[in-house]
């Protein structure tokens, strides 16, 4: 049936014309919105055709079949293709959705970097390898410590006002966050006794906080016990590992000290990296600065275990890792280490934190 030429009227095909117009916008329409506001206008309440369908019972029952029959078949070809075309959009609504959110995995990523080594770790790893191929052997001692460990087998008794000098934070039960990791040398001596080259790495814990003091900071404990070894043995062992790890022929000079745990007792220094020695703001003028503490093992500490002091004689040493690494890549603030700065971290040697 060619419905062009006979509407569903019989006005001559005027009334056709005007609905089939309707399908025409059915199938121009550019979104459901449109789409929604044709079917508003041929079928909703005040609808075109809901309007010609309610003026059916105003007819004579001899018209009223035949128009109805038309109207209604009408009504089916528009549903149709309403229900064609809303198909259509909604698939292709779908499409640019997954087109917009879909993934090149072919595209080249963006920014990518490697990451680095933590400069604590870089200057940690340094010193492990430094004093391995002296044949020191890494070992651990526990962060939580007792007294007895921390303190009183290092010939540090309990009225004795190093005590105090430590800022000791105690947790409940009597124990303690070690103050430095010379309890290490006491563990090692108890586990294993003479002879023994050992060397721990680790956190240790003081009530302090400023520019060059954190409440946990690092330090690096040696203990070399054995028969004959000398004062003699620790200047040479220090000097050549502190310029191999500064990289450089620096001047290093001990300076008579005190530690309970050792006698003699030296506090070591290095010339000046920044001054060469000249003097500067960083060593105050001195052109030296202090990097380590170290004596040769206190004759107590051996009588306490059970060793024998005539025989057996040992040197140790400690010393704090972010200091050297503040002094060797020139970190002007030690906070720097622990604030996660992405600027800081990956310059190589802290370069952009140079003080001077
Ligand atoms: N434990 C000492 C400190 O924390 C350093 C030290 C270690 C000194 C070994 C001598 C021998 O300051």
């Amino acid at each position: 049936m060619d419905t062009r030429t006979r509407g569903p009227s019989d006005d001559g095909g005027i009334e056709g014309e005007e609905l089939r117009s309707f399908l025409e916008r059915v199938r121009a329409a550019l979104s459901l919105e449109d789409l929604e506001s044709v079917r508003v206008a041929l079928l909703g309440r005040r609808g075109l055709l809901s309007e010609k369908l309610r003026a059916l019972g105003a007819l004579p029952p001899s018209e009223r079949a035949a128009r109805g029959e038309r109207l209604n078949g009408f009504r089916r070809e528009f549903e149709s293709a309403l229900a064609d075309r809303r198909r259509a959009l909604e698939e292709s609504a779908s499409e640019g959705r997954l087109r917009a959110a879909a993934v090149d995995v072919t595209l080249p990523g963006r920014g990518r970097r490697p990451g680095s080594v933590h400069p604590l770790s870089r200057a940690i790893d340094d010193i492990l390898r430094i004093f391995q191929a002296r044949g020191f052997v890494p070992v651990d001692g526990p962060e939580i410590e007792d007294e007895e460990h921390n303190f009183t087998a290092l010939n540090i008794p309990p009225e004795h006002p190093a005590r105090a000098l430590h800022d000791t934070f105690y947790v409940p039960g009597g124990r303690l966050l070690r103050t430095h990791t010379s309890p290490v040398q006491i563990r090692s001596l108890e586990d294993e006794g003479p002879p023994l080259r050992v060397l721990a790495v680790g956190r240790v814990y003081r009530r302090d906080a400023d520019v060059t003091h954190m409440p946990m900071f690092h330090q690096v404990e040696g203990l070399w016990v054995d028969e004959g070894v000398s004062f003699a043995v620790l200047k040479g062992l220090l000097t050549d590992a502190l310029q191999e790890f500064f990289a450089r022929e620096l001047p290093v000079r001990f300076r008579p000290s005190y530690f309970p745990f050792t006698e003699p007792s030296a506090e070591v220094d290095v010339g000046c990296v920044f001054c060469d020695g000249k003097g500067c703001r960083v060593c105050k003028g001195s052109g030296w600065l202090e990097v380590l503490g170290s004596g040769l093992v206190h004759p107590a500490l051996y009588r306490r275990l059970g060793i024998d002091p005539a025989r057996w004689s040992g040197l140790a040493f400690g010393l704090g890792v972010e200091r050297l690494t503040m002094l060797r890549d020139r970190v002007s603030d030690i906070r720097y280490f622990y604030d996660n700065d992405l600027r800081f971290l990956r310059s190589p040697r802290g370069e952009s934190y140079v003080c001077d």
